[in-house]
């Protein structure tokens, strides 16, 4: 007897970690990815997650947390360095990034990519029930939809990208892009982002593995088809809403307020410590407006928070160093005793901490330079049930498609950005609201319920004309 829906992702929900003292613990693991599919599995009961728990223990069984069944699949040291933080991180991360940093190439990291892959699909095959939907998430599984065909043709397969899937230019320096594309089209049905990147996909399928398409379906030479399409993913909008507006939150929102020193306005910028965010260039942009005049750490404070990430991949520590430095120096120059310019914190927070920072915050700062969709705009907005707050927010986000009222930035661009942190900062209230409303009417309707559910629906479809076929 097996489980009518399989989730396929290459971390679990919950993350095992190891303290100072060497005691081990759970915590929820970083990313929109996991924030994104618990509320789908919780609303579906039956179902089972597979992933990596992280660490390297060898052994897990199959376990319940908090009613969901998850199970743990093993990684070796080895594993990590080569398929976790080489290929997936060192290569695809960056590459589908717009190459913001320079992505290597490995022959080594592509065979544990394969065979790392090649076991998510054996464990997925194992459970899963006959004609059973699994659903696969994100860049680190790739190839998991070609090598689960091959094991169930019985099965609904969908894949769905988190991350933004890049323009061919790019795409084609992988060494391996050909088993990629085919890794994917394993998938009765590949879910993107944006309708671009779907765009780009079926492109580069036609241009490199030579097969026939037409506007979004790709006919394979078996006689099945393949659709390519994009559904923006969301949040649990009404579960961030009620959290924002409980009293726990509410007090704890004044107190952050009352921690700071009660400023004028408190900017708030929330990320994983990752490149691809483009923190280091809002500080400077911030501390620029401070040193310019506009206005002073007495009315003002920048809460960054930082979640620790990655931190075995060496681009990661050397970025931690800069914004370390960085904002040592603009507190050292700007700050006065019990005033810092920059509150800057590094560490990660429950959903109850980051709603009262949502709401203790007037202007949300979201600057990456390429983001696949960037949830934490979208809890913003979901959290501020005053209808007031200001949105900053890049252009290069997938988010920005949706919330056109933010204040739109390039990120590249240390001037543009200052002159819309600078009119948030200074917006009529009357404004802010304005804006701020329609958001709230957009993540209102488009919630992460409606995206699983329009993905789901489409799965069936399109899974459904093949049967029919056959
Ligand atoms: C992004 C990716 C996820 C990933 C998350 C956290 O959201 O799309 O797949 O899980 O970052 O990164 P990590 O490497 O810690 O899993």
């Amino acid at each position: 007897m097996g489980h009518d829906l399989v989730i396929v992702a290459n971390r679990l929900p919950v993350d095992r970690v190891t303290t100072p003292s060497g005691e081990t613990t759970w915590r929820r693991s970083p990313g929109g990815l996991v924030a994104a599919i618990e509320p789908v599995m919780r609303t579906h009961g039956g179902g089972v997650w597979i992933g990596w728990p992280g660490g390297t223990d060898q052994d897990m069984e199959p376990f319940e947390d908090d009613g969901l069944s998850l199970v743990p699949m093993a990684m070796t040291e080895q594993e990590i360095e080569e398929y976790y933080e080489g290929f997936s991180n060192g290569t695809l991360w960056p590459l589908y990034h717009d190459v913001v940093a320079k992505p290597e190439f490995h022959r080594e990291w592509w065979d544990a990519y394969q065979s790392v892959n090649k076991r998510f699909a054996e464990k997925a095959a194992e459970l899963a029930a006959k004609n059973a939907t699994v659903w696969v998430h994100d860049y680190q599984l790739q190839l998991v939809p070609q090598y689960l065909r091959d094991l169930r043709p019985d099965l609904k397969i969908g894949f769905y990208l988190h991350i933004p899937f890049p323009p061919g230019e790019l795409f084609q320096q992988l060494p391996w892009r050909r088993q990629i594309l085919e890794g994917l089209l394993g998938a009765d049905l590949v879910g993107f982002q944006l309708p671009g990147a779907a765009q780009n996909f079926v492109r580069l399928v036609r241009q490199r593995v030579g097969h026939k398409t037409h506007r979004d379906l790709v006919y394979l030479p078996d006689g099945r088809s393949v659709r390519a399409a994009a559904f923006p993913i969301s949040i649990d909008a009404a579960g961030f809403e009620e959290l924002a507006q409980s009293d726990a939150v509410t007090d704890r929102a004044k107190a952050i307020r009352e921690a700071l020193g009660n400023p004028t306005k408190v900017f708030l910028g929330i990320d994983r410590l990752d490149y691809t965010k483009g923190i280091y260039a809002r500080l400077r942009a911030y501390s620029e407006l401070i040193r310019d005049g506009h206005f002073d750490v007495e009315d003002a404070v920048f809460v960054q928070v930082a979640v620790p990430s990655r931190e075995q991949v060496e681009q990661y520590r050397i970025l931690r160093d800069e914004i370390d430095r960085l904002v040592g120096r603009i507190n050292g120059d700007l700050g006065r005793i019990g005033r810092p310019a920059i509150s800057y914190l590094h560490t990660s927070y429950p959903r109850e901490e980051m709603a009262a920072l949502y709401r203790a915050a007037d202007i949300m700062v979201v600057t990456p330079y390429r983001d696949g969709m960037n949830l934490v705009a979208k809890e913003y907005v979901a959290c501020r049930v005053e209808e007031d707050g200001a949105l900053v927010l890049s252009e290069f986000a997938g988010a920005a498609d949706e919330l056109r009222q933010a204040w739109l930035v390039n990120p590249y661009d240390i001037n543009g950005m200052k002159a819309a942190l600078l009119e948030a900062y200074e917006a009529e209230p009357k404004e802010v609201t304005r804006r701020m409303r329609a958001m709230r009417k957009t993540i209102a309707q488009n919630d992460v319920k409606a995206w699983a559910s329009s993905f789901m629906t489409e799965l069936e479809d399109v899974s459904g004309v093949e049967h029919q076929k056959t």
